[in-house]
């Protein structure tokens, strides 16, 4: 079931403030300004790096980190939640930036030992190494400097569980269609793959689901392994997360009117899981968008394996009413509308 809130674990958060509190906050202000605006760039796909230094860097931490560990922490509880039992030890995060995956998948899964990152910024390593000191994360990391352009290591070392977020935007789509077959080939349980919720988003998850499905299991967003595709509809998720201290300064001082800026905010993501292990649970649906509260009824929109459904949930039946109530945009959805 989807949480209410994915927000940063506190030990995080503090190691980030401390990170915070040496920089020079008038440059910090400066170079989340320079970020934000290329991420909200029309041309967003020209940018081959968001980081000229170590200043964007801190940047990043500060401004976009506690939204893309929501994103991630949202998809991994979805794999959780269809392979309850599975306690995987090893993970592999491709284009890992200060390991913002693998401190999502520590929450869901305390079975993790040993984690290996893979990341082509010195400085966003150091942070990451430096976080996890602080924070006194208890999974062991590997490091690894590397383009993953140029190939992610050819050894036979498998993982339980291979994550890329948020990284195959910044690709070409031949390096990024390279990249998801290499890292099948690292994966013995799951391989996550998250994107932010955009339409261009969904296009890069869609493409590497379709691709990749044949030799494995479409565990999720799709039902019972069956791949979903309209060109009309863009297929993404929401989690919400409290916004650190920081991270509202930094929006605060980046608003235009002085109304101040929310504690919170919707992390709108999209994602495909391909699993070498068989779901412990077939769900009959799962809720896409928001529900819409009509006159006497509920709309959920459902993905089934035959597609998009709006379930119609009538105020009379109360019972069924009240728990459809529950149902968040992500969820799984039994037959036909009760959350599990
Ligand atoms: C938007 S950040 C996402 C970081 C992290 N996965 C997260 O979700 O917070 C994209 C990351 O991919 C890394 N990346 C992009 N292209 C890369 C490449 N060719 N080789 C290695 N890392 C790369 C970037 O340096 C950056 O840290």
């Amino acid at each position: 079931m989807t949480q209410t809130f994915a927000s940063l674990p506190q030990p995080i958060e503090n190691a980030i403030v401390s990170i915070l509190s040496e920089r020079d906050t008038s440059e910090l202000d400066t170079k989340a300004h320079e970020l934000h605006n290329k991420y909200t760039a029309q041309d967003k796909g020209n940018h081959k790096s968001y980081f000229q230094d170590f200043e964007s860097t801190v940047a990043y931490l500060a401004l976009r980190v506690p939204a893309t560990y929501a994103q991630s922490y949202a998809t991994i509880a979805n794999v959780h939640e269809l392979v309850p039992s599975w306690q995987p030890k090893t993970i592999l995060d491709i284009g890992s930036g200060p390991g913002t995956a693998i401190w999502a998948a520590s929450e869901i899964w305390p079975s993790l030992t040993d984690a290996t990152a893979i990341e082509q910024h010195n400085s966003l390593v150091s942070l990451g190494k430096q976080i996890a000191t602080t924070a006194e994360l208890s999974i062991a990391t590997t490091w690894l400097r590397q383009d993953i352009r140029e190939g992610i290591d050819e050894d036979d070392t498998t993982y339980d569980v291979v994550i890329i977020a948020n990284v195959l935007n910044e690709l070409s789509t031949t390096a990024a269609d390279k990249l998801i077959g290499q890292a099948l080939n690292k994966t013995s349980g799951v391989l996550v793959i998250v994107e932010p919720g955009t339409p261009a988003g969904s296009v890069i998850v869609q493409n590497a689901a379709k691709k990749l499905g044949k030799a494995g299991n479409l565990l999720a967003p799709y039902i019972n392994n069956t791949f979903f595709n309209d060109d009309n509809y863009y297929l993404h998720f929401s989690q919400k997360f409290i916004r650190p201290e920081f991270q509202r300064r930094l929006r605060q001082q980046m608003r235009e009117s002085s109304l101040m800026a929310s504690d919170w905010e919707d992390a709108k993501y999209t994602y495909t899981i391909i699993s070498k292990l068989a779901p412990e649970i077939t769900p009959w649906g799962r809720c896409v968008g928001p529900i819409q509260v009509q006159k006497g009824f509920l709309e959920i929109p459902v993905l089934t394996k035959d597609g998009i459904e709006k379930i119609k949930v009538m105020k009379r039946y109360r019972e069924q009413y009240n728990s459809a109530k529950n149902v968040k945009w992500g969820d799984v959805v039994s037959l036909p509308y009760e959350p599990q």
